[in-house]
């Protein structure tokens, strides 16, 4: 057999496979460059960057789960400039998409950053980070869908490249946030984002986090997050990135055939720096077994 056709249409960008590392997760990809081939990777999501840099919230502030962990660091990153300054130079030797996640208190900022990045042609899309929790109003734009469809049009208005808005599990209906922000001009949307958490020290009575709640990620999460990207996948048009504890090439898979065009991988290039592109390696391996020719026969092929 031919090798499979991994490359998957995100909006306008094209990715060489479907298989992403998630903002926060990998930096900027420059802490596992001695690790892992970065140009085999569909696309390297950056940490969220902000208009000013922020130090992010005290610590601890990452406290593992019996199925994940719970984090909350509080937007830590050094602002646009210095990313723009100091990022920028290395993305521009890696030959994979770079996707910037953007992160804001407002409307205008969102748009500011947005402006700033459009100059820079090694930024190939956007994602919207709308759904953080771990911030002061964090979650404020994506609850609502005026609210989040208000953020991505500012933002369109700013930029030429491509939009996926990332969006919150801590939601009535997520699949309502993402047709709102469709109709607003997102190009994708990606889900989910962690879901609130805690945790408790009861020697001490207090909670482990400095910031008292945090965002759970990983395996725990993961049926969940699928459910919530089939819902999504089966009610909007443009197209659905799938995140939650994809640990392995079966769960992307999972995502894939409930929906997903792409995947993101998160927790788990914690546990190994290599998962991600162990997963691609995987999903070329399933295909081949499968006599798959092309990702476009496994998105959404769910038989219900
Ligand atoms: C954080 O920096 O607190 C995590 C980012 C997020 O959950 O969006």
């Amino acid at each position: 057999m031919v090798k499979p056709n991994l490359k998957v249409k995100i909006g306008s960008l094209e990715l060489k496979n479907p298989v992403m590392v998630a903002s926060g997760t990998f930096g900027s990809g420059e802490e596992y460059g001695n690790l892992v081939d970065l140009n085999k990777l569909g696309a390297i999501v950056t940490k969220s960057i902000t208009l000013k840099p922020r130090e992010g919230n005290p610590p601890p502030r990452l406290v593992e789960t019996p199925s994940g962990i719970l984090n909350s660091i509080g937007l830590q990153n050094d602002g646009i400039e210095t990313f723009i300054k100091d990022k920028i130079p290395f993305l521009n030797k890696v030959k994979t998409a770079v996707i910037v996640s953007i992160a804001a208190h407002s409307i205008n900022d969102y748009a500011e950053i947005a402006g700033r990045l459009n100059k820079i042609k090694r930024v190939d899309a956007l994602e919207i980070n709308i759904s953080c929790p771990n911030v002061r109003g964090g979650l404020e734009f994506s609850k609502e869908p005026d609210s989040a469809s208000a953020v991505v049009a500012a933002v369109k208005n700013r930029t030429s490249k491509p939009i996926i808005t990332k969006l919150s599990p801590n939601v009535k209906d997520i699949s309502e946030i993402a047709m709102a922000v469709q109709e607003a001009g997102s190009d994708a949307v990606s889900l989910v984002n962690t879901f609130t958490g805690m945790a408790v020290d009861i020697e001490t009575k207090m909670p482990v986090l400095g910031n008292v709640v945090g965002g759970l990620s990983g395996p725990a999460i993961k049926p969940i997050a699928l459910h919530m990207v089939w819902e999504t996948a089966r009610r909007v048009r443009i197209p659905v990135i799938g995140i939650g504890g994809i640990m392995d090439y079966r769960d992307a898979l999972e995502f894939i055939i409930a929906g997903a065009s792409a995947v993101q991988i998160g927790t788990a290039n914690f546990v190994n720096p290599k998962a991600a592109v162990e997963i691609i390696a995987g999903i070329e391996g399933y295909m081949r077994r499968n006599k798959i020719a092309n990702m476009k026969e496994l998105i959404g092929c769910l038989k219900t």
